[in-house]
């Protein structure tokens, strides 16, 4: 018998959730990832919410290479990687990502998310201080609060630089600062201020945590991430990512950074130590991703067309939408019950575009979500704008 007062309260919240329309549907798709894919009882519509950055999710070589890593290696490692869980194509991965991030090093886990949660409790040292952006990703802020209670925690506003460089002063005492953020910020689709970023942490002697989940693949003229887009490759002390987006969509994170790190990480970070490693078919898959990346810089060439045409077209139909260099275009509605009113008729158009209100970001912003892809044609983007304009 289920206790009763669990079954009320999980009654309630969903309850709650659809009373104040914010009930989540959960659409089935019944195709791969890709420009148009097909859900179960609708039929075909133009995906412009999924994080397939460069269309590489259905790439035939990407799916051939997951194909051939099951084949090599089957299901899984039934382990972790200090028992028996580490397979030679896990570190042929992570020689490939370190190289194309300009690491010495870097490890993978089966998520950012894990990466994240791996990285702060295990290099930041007790005595230490870390100092956060206010709209890091939620991974980011779960990891800190992995950390030890003892270490000094300081979220600064979004990309507000005097506060920063405040914090970093307030805190000399502490053997070590890290200042981390985001690189592409997931809601508002702008960047970190990465050159400022890193001369602070040069003249504080911070440590510089990049989570670049939205950036690599996508800025930069070789998708190498928010370090290329700054010309400061090679300047981040450390970069986390995930492999579930621009490089092939299937799942996956890393840690990138020095050799003595990733040891450390390896020894000591739980989610090494207690859970399973990436699948061979992703190990596989992503490095294909990224050796198409390598050798057809044009498809990042593409992305940043389609973006392009995104913005001008949206401005040119009165929509308010920020301009930045990445690939998430967010067009600001206001109020919640608009924004997913405005979703709805999207979809009844063919258009998968979702809104975001309250608690995912604060009362009275709003917003629809776009998200470009290298997946879309012209005709793709005519046909989304076309349905712009009769909103
Ligand atoms: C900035 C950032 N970090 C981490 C993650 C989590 O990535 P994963 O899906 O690999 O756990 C996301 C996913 O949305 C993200 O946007």
């Amino acid at each position: 018998m289920p206790n009763a007062a669990f079954t009320q309260r999980t009654d309630q919240i969903i309850a709650d959730l659809r009373d104040s329309g914010q009930l989540k549907p959960f659409y089935e798709i019944e195709s791969p990832m890709r420009a148009v894919v097909k859900i179960k009882g609708k039929g075909e519509v133009l995906v412009l919410c999924a994080n397939n950055y460069l269309g590489l999710a259905d790439h035939p070589a990407v799916i051939e290479a997951g194909i051939q890593g099951l084949r090599d290696y089957g299901a899984g490692t039934a382990s972790v990687r200090f028992i028996c869980g580490t397979l030679d194509c896990h570190r042929q991965l992570e020689a490939k990502i370190a190289e194309f991030v300009g690491t010495e090093s870097s490890l993978t886990y089966v998520s950012c998310w894990n990466a994240n949660e791996a990285l702060f409790p295990t290099l930041v040292g007790p005595e230490d201080a870390i100092l956060s952006d206010e709209l890091n990703h939620a991974s980011i802020i779960d990891g800190m609060k992995l950390m030890a209670k003892s270490v000094m925690k300081k979220v600064y506003k979004h990309s507000d630089l005097e506060q920063l460089e405040s914090q970093l002063r307030e805190t000399r005492q502490h053997p070590c600062r890290w200042v981390v953020t985001d690189g592409v910020f997931s809601m508002e689709g702008d960047v970190a201020h990465l050159p400022q970023l890193v001369e602070l942490c040069q003249r504080y002697e911070a440590m510089l945590v990049v989570d670049d989940s939205h950036g690599i693949g996508v800025l930069g003229k070789t998708g190498r991430g928010t370090p290329e887009h700054f010309n400061l490759f090679r300047k981040i002390d450390v970069l986390t990512g995930t492999l579930g987006k621009a490089l092939g969509g299937a799942a996956g994170g890393y840690i990138a950074a020095s050799q003595r790190a990733i040891e450390v990480l390896e020894q000591r970070a739980r989610p090494s130590l207690f859970s399973n490693a990436l699948p061979a078919t992703v190990a596989y898959s992503a490095k294909k991703a990224i050796e198409i990346l390598d050798s057809h810089p044009e498809i990042v060439a593409k992305l940043h067309g389609n973006v392009a045409k995104f913005r001008s077209g949206l401005k040119k139909l009165g929509f308010d939408c920020h301009d930045s260099p990445t690939a998430i275009i967010p067009i600001m509605i206001g109020d919640e019950a608009e924004a997913i009113r405005k979703s709805k008729r999207l979809f009844e158009m063919g258009i998968m575009i979702i809104g975001f209100g309250f608690p995912v970001v604060p009362r009275g912003q709003a917003r629809l979500r776009l998200q470009v892809s290298a997946a879309l044609d012209d005709e793709h983007i005519e046909r989304a704008l076309d349905a712009f304009a009769k909103l």
